[in-house]
């Protein structure tokens, strides 16, 4: 993937306490591009596949069910070090571990419910902007002229 684009997902908790847009507000403070976005509830299977990375640990079939609870929203995200930029924002998996000012210490309720999903490498980020968006979809939402140059803030 030529662009340094990234996957975020404000979870099935984060839109039902009505924190999506607190969410998207805080991510272009921090510089990212909303390059896609589209509300969507997942199926088990497509819940399943998204995390199947973690299909043998214990928490996997909780994580399932609650990624399947409610509306989320993926976001493909545009930015200088996206991956490694969002990972670093939205703060440790569990709320109470992360730090002050992040995503999660900000949104989350538990590790459970943890308000925001981050790509964690550029391999996954490729992998999981396809999952949602198409490379069509992505350069007809902009067109290739329109596109906004990533800031650094
Ligand atoms: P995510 O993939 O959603 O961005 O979260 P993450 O990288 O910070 O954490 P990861 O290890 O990939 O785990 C995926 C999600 O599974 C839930 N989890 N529960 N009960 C537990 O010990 C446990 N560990 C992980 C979390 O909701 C986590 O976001
Ligand atoms: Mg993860």
């Amino acid at each position: 993937m030529a662009t340094p684009l990234t996957l975020g997902i404000v979870k099935p908790d984060a839109v039902e306490t009505g924190k999506a847009g607190k969410i998207i507000a805080y991510l272009e403070d921090a510089g990212f591009v909303l390059r896609a976005a589209r509300l969507v509830r997942l199926t088990q299977a497509e819940a399943g596949a998204f995390y199947a990375v973690h299909r043998e640990r214990p928490f996997y079939s909780g994580l399932v069910e609650f990624m399947t609870s409610g509306p989320c929203l993926p976001m493909a995200l545009e930015r200088a070090d996206a991956v490694s930029h969002l990972r670093a924002v939205i703060g440790a998996t569990d709320p109470a571990e992360a730090e002050a000012g992040t995503i999660r210490k900000l949104y989350a309720e538990s590790k459970g419910r943890n308000a925001i999903h981050a790509s964690d490498s550029l391999e996954n980020a490729a992998r999981e902007v396809g999952f949602f968006f198409t490379e069509g979809e992505l350069a007809g939402l902009w067109g290739q002229d329109k596109r906004k140059v990533t800031s650094d803030k």
